[in-house]
């Protein structure tokens, strides 16, 4: 049987999770305005994935004698500063998930709910996953800040680029 502190806690996570699809959902949604339509799709994949990961909670509280509940979910955020903003905001909320999950491993462990314990294994190892593909594309737009190659070509085009007075 689960434990009652751990039952309001998953139900917690399955608020988070559902939360943390409409977030990707919503960045999807921006990207492919922006003109993204790769990593608006990527998005997509990702808001698929948390939707997921909220079924998993709904299907082990039945089969553990839980009650899920079917959560409100609060407004994500809309707008984002850039393309480097929207997978930020990405990392930092999978960060803030992975405390959850890290805080309901602890506490299914203090209250002797082993079951909850065994279960939230897949979370564990998933947030680590998670946190470091958005970390990698990060490093990825890192690098492409940093690459000069556009000026590079710009700078051997000005090689060869004369004004009317330098012709004559
Ligand atoms: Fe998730
Ligand atoms: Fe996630």
């Amino acid at each position: 049987m689960i434990n009652d502190k751990v039952l309001v806690l998953l139900n917690d996570q399955i608020e988070l999770e559902a939360f943390s699809s409409f977030q990707y959902l919503s960045m999807c949604a921006w990207l492919e305005h922006q003109g993204y339509p790769g990593a608006a799709q990527f998005m997509a994949r990702q808001a698929d994935e948390e939707m997921m990961h909220m079924k998993k909670i709904f299907a082990y509280l039945t089969s553990a004698g839980g009650r899920a509940i079917s959560p409100a979910i609060r407004k994500p955020q809309e707008e984002f500063d850039s393309f480097k903003d929207a997978f930020e905001t990405a990392l930092n909320h999978e960060k803030k998930v992975t405390e959850a999950i890290h805080n309901i491993v602890y506490e299914s462990q203090n209250n002797r709910d082993f079951t909850t314990f065994n279960f939230m294994q897949w979370y564990v190892a998933e947030q680590l996953e998670e946190e470091n593909l958005f970390a990698t594309i990060l490093n990825k737009i890192q690098l492409l800040e940093k690459d000069n190659s556009s000026f590079y070509h710009l700078d051997m085009e000005l090689a060869n680029l004369q004004g009317q007075t330098a012709k004559n």
